[in-house]
């Protein structure tokens, strides 16, 4: 599933989205330190846009067509730091975000942003733009140390999906919650090295020193100094200033959950201020994997009854997202009787395969998913007839078919066979006990090669199938995913 990430910053929200199995394909920021870092750690490109030029950020994040939008607009102006006037500009870029995805209207969105957004118009503006553009939503203020982060920090999440129901996730959001917060100590042991530090609070009515047996406070984007004068205070977990420092800026990451290896470059200030702004990668996975079973349910559930769309059949269950992007999508079904109208004999015929001249790379090739057992029975010859499920897409150029790659599941795809006779049956013709007039396409195939040493784990979109790519085009795409 395409995911595109909107106010990237160096991408705390985009590492726990792919943490959860997304896919990440761009990210875009107006700060060029960030994208530095950004584009240091992850393999996809994240560009330089200013977020508020919505029609051109509209052009520009398209031509990825995004199947999901992730962002956390700038929140100086709500966040209790600030100076909470909502209209002195930054604000509007959260209107502006909600624009974008009505205009885009990818299946699925999700923005985040601190507590205080909640009382603020321009949330009201933004849920009534998605609302118009048709998003059932739902939203929740998370605090990070029950979702895996050992640090107290609030966050508002709000997911859409089109044609949902409000409050469609609302108790998945909240049953994956941990029973305790979660300490430093619990996240890193002992080894900080440390039992007390120092963060500097913004009144001295408050206390500066805590202890590593508690989930640590908002990370900010600034750290500063213990100043020589600090007293303890009455709070303070600690009567003594003896050892305690302020947590050094690869500390501050790492309680954001970013892993030991995420490469931090540029000026210190910069860096401080990206480490405060992300999202803590631990609860942006948090919130990206209870979309992502979210999401293979209601695949489920759609399954059992809307002959409409594209539903997906058990066997595709592994492929849960995209399955439900391509219900979004409303992919028409292959008529059956239809095709059998149209070639009552067969749709192709390729029975004149002339295997000496090697392969044709110019050819079309189907890519399908094959269950393991029946896969089975293909590679050892036991069986030479592929029948495809009811749900097969009509999105497909049947009379140009001419090679088949099973696709098995969980691993990928890795032999070659000739479609010699593609054609309209039934699964009768392999399941004696199954309906003769449950009308399948049915492919007689005759095995070609393995292709590949190893299956190649490639997406298999069920609505896509990969009808209209060659041989050529698989290859390409394969070389491509071993980085060649
Ligand atoms: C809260 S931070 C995002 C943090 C990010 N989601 C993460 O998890 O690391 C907001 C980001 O919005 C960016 N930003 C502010 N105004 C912008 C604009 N007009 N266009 C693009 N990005 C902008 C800032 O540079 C900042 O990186």
């Amino acid at each position: 599933m395409r995911v595109v990430d909107l106010f990237c910053g160096c991408g705390g929200l985009s590492l726990g989205f792919e943490k959860a199995g997304f896919d990440v394909v761009a990210a875009y920021d107006n700060w060029n330190a960030a994208l530095h870092v950004y584009n240091s750690n992850f393999k996809h490109p994240a560009k330089f846009l200013d977020l508020s030029d919505v029609e051109a950020c509209v052009e520009e994040i398209s031509s990825y067509s995004p199947n999901m939008i992730i962002g956390g607009p700038p929140c100086q102006d709500f966040s209790s730091a600030g100076k909470r006037n909502e209209d002195n500009g930054r604000g509007d870029l959260t209107v502006h975000y909600a624009e974008i995805i009505s205009k885009i209207k990818p299946p699925v969105f999700v923005m985040e942003n601190v507590d205080r957004i909640l009382k603020t118009n321009k949330l009201v503006e933004a849920k009534q733009l998605f609302k118009e553009a048709g998003y059932g939503l739902s939203y929740q203020v998370l605090d990070a140390s029950y979702c895996g982060v050992p640090q107290r920090r609030k966050r508002f999440f709000m997911v859409g999906v089109l044609g949902e129901e409000d409050g469609f996730l609302d108790t998945a959001l909240e049953r994956g919650l941990s029973k305790d917060p979660m300490t430093l100590r619990d996240y890193f042991g002992n080894s900080l090295g440390i039992e007390y530090y120092y963060r500097h609070p913004r009144s001295y009515a408050r206390r500066g020193i805590f202890s590593i047996d508690e989930p640590s406070p908002t990370v900010r984007g600034v750290n500063r100094p213990m100043p020589d004068g600090y007293e303890i205070h009455a709070n303070d977990p600690v009567q003594s200033k003896e050892g305690v420092r302020p947590l050094t800026t690869k500390e501050r990451s790492l309680i954001q959950t970013f892993p030991q290896e995420f490469n931090f470059e540029g000026s210190k200030t910069d860096i401080e201020q990206m480490i405060g702004n992300a999202v803590p990668v631990n609860l942006a996975k948090y919130v990206a994997s209870t979309i992502a079973s979210y999401l293979t349910d209601w695949g489920r559930k759609k399954d059992n009854g809307n002959g409409n769309r594209l539903t997906i059949s058990s066997a595709i269950q592994k492929q849960p997202i995209a399955s439900v992007v391509a219900m979004s999508l409303h992919v028409p079904l292959v008529k059956f009787d239809e095709v059998a109208k149209k070639y009552p004999d067969q749709i192709v015929v390729n029975k004149q395969v002339d295997k000496s001249n090697g392969l044709d790379l110019s050819k079309n090739l189907l890519v399908s998913l094959v269950k393991n057992d029946t896969i089975d029975l293909l590679l050892d010859g036991s069986i030479n007839v592929y029948y495809t499920g009811k749900k097969f897409p009509s999105t497909i150029e049947l009379n140009h078919l001419y090679y088949f790659m099973p696709f098995r599941k969980g691993k990928g795809i890795r032999d070659l066979y000739y479609i010699k006779v593609a054609r309209v049956g039934s699964k009768h013709e392999v399941h004696y006990d199954a309906d003769p007039n449950d009308l399948r396409l049915v492919f007689e195939i005759e095995f070609v090669k393995q292709l590949f040493r190893d299956y190649k784990p490639i997406e298999l979109e069920i609505w896509h199938t990969f009808t209209d790519t060659t041989l050529h085009d698989i290859l390409a795409m394969c070389q491509k995913e071993n980085g060649q």
